[in-house]
């Protein structure tokens, strides 16, 4: 079939009509269609199991109480007035970088007051911000929930679950605990998780787990019998720790890997340190539940646990041991918190050393802690042993 050249152009025409429609149509309602520009996103994971390194160490760096808000509008409490003027939670962010320069650590803890909630009109905006240093530089971290966390647009169920989603992040929201008769039990608040840290590549122990991390959620606020306090770590939570514990070590102490727990708010017990010879500075007074739940106790009974690290009040920064387990306060680390001015903001450092055998990295040897000030030096301070093993053979 000939087309004459007028049929042509008609149909030319009326191509573009219809084109130009279409054009303007996606035009007016395009905005409804697309969902996102860019590419979906899919959570980096770290490489798992955590592992010791092949030169035998294994370092976390605990960040507490970061309290940060919306970034470059959100100014610092408590510097000095000569500070003020340039000082908003980017100072937070670049002391985060700086420690992280520093020490490579293997691992970043960071034990609540992650963000103040009342500072920011977007938690999940806030959070990325806060933890951002740590996905830049590819550091697996782990995070717990402080009081503050939940004070903006999301809930302590909702945080958790986008903290757990967030790239090379090892935290999780609760545990899958089964009952009897195959029953899931339910354990309160929401930030319960164990990190397994295997031994160093190559050697004897590297499909072993040879460090037990806990992370618990100590709440935020109650009221009990009238009275308000803050919270506290409860039964359901005790009882899955020791019931993981033992069904995994059947109780056979000697030789159990040794652990560290993570929480925010400390026990009540830590107000009796005062009375013992701590390290470090012992500023402000200890701001705990009035509910005494049995953490101590707990740890004890295990065994295995030799050192809990705790945030929430930021001008405390010591260690102290209560019954053989050590109980060490990070130290405010972030500029919207509360502090002292020209006292420096801080972090803590744990490092732990595997034991060498005649030809192969063993289990871990020694536990070690230090703090360092975000000063022109990042100076360190009050470093110790925090545990030493027993078996001789491995020194
Ligand atoms: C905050 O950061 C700015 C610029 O990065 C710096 O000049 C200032 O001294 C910092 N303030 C504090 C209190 O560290
Ligand atoms: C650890 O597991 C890997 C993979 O299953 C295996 O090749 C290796 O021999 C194991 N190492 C030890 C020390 O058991």
């Amino acid at each position: 079939m000939k087309m004459s050249s007028a049929t042509v152009i008609d149909t030319i025409l009326y191509l573009i009509l219809i084109v130009s429609l279409l054009y303007f149509i996606e035009s007016l309602i395009s905005h409804k269609l697309h969902i996102n520009h860019n590419k979906i996103h899919l959570k980096r994971s770290p490489d798992l199991p955590l592992r010791f390194r092949d030169d035998g160490t294994f370092k976390i760096l605990q960040v507490a109480d970061m309290h940060y808000g919306m970034g470059t509008i959100t100014r610092c409490r408590d510097v000095s007035d000569a500070e003020f003027e340039y000082c908003s939670d980017l100072n937070t962010t670049r002391f985060l970088r700086r420690m992280i320069e520093a020490e490579r650590p293997d691992l970043i803890a960071f034990t609540g007051d992650n963000i103040f909630g009342s500072s920011t009109t977007d938690a999940a905006e806030s959070l990325l911000e806060a933890i951002g240093p740590a996905i830049e530089y590819r550091i697996p971290w782990a995070a717990i929930l402080g009081n503050h966390d939940q004070e903006s647009t999301l809930n302590r169920q909702e945080l958790m679950t986008f903290l757990s989603l967030m790239d090379y992040s090892v935290s999780q929201i609760n545990p899958l605990v089964e009952e009897n008769k195959g029953a899931m039990r339910l354990i309160d608040g929401f930030g319960n998780y164990r990190v397994r840290v295997h031994g160093a590549p190559g050697s004897v122990m590297s499909n072993s787990t040879v460090f037990d991390l806990f992370f618990l959620d100590s709440g935020d606020r109650e009221i009990v019998q009238g009275r308000r306090t803050y919270g506290w770590i409860k039964e359901s939570q005790l009882l899955w720790l020791q019931d993981s514990y033992k069904q995994e070590y059947n109780q056979r102490l000697r030789g159990n890997p040794p652990a560290l727990a993570f929480f925010h708010i400390p026990i009540p017990e830590v107000r009796d340190l005062w009375f013992t010879p701590f390290i470090g500075q012992f500023q402000e007074g200890v701001a705990c539940s009035i509910v005494q739940s049995g953490v101590l106790e707990t740890f004890v009974s295990m065994g295995n646990v030799k050192a809990a690290f705790i945030g929430h009040d930021h001008v405390n920064d010591f260690c102290g041991n209560l019954k053989g387990v050590w109980f060490c306060y990070g130290g405010g680390f972030g500029y919207h918190a509360y502090g002292r001015p020209k006292w420096h903001r801080r972090a803590r450092v744990i490092e732990a050393k595997l034991g060498k055998g005649r030809d192969t990295w063993t289990g871990i040897e020694l536990i070690k802690t230090w703090k360092r000030l975000d000063d022109k030096d990042l100076s360190k301070k009050d470093e110790q042993v925090l545990w030493e093993t027993s078996d001789t053979f491995l020194k």
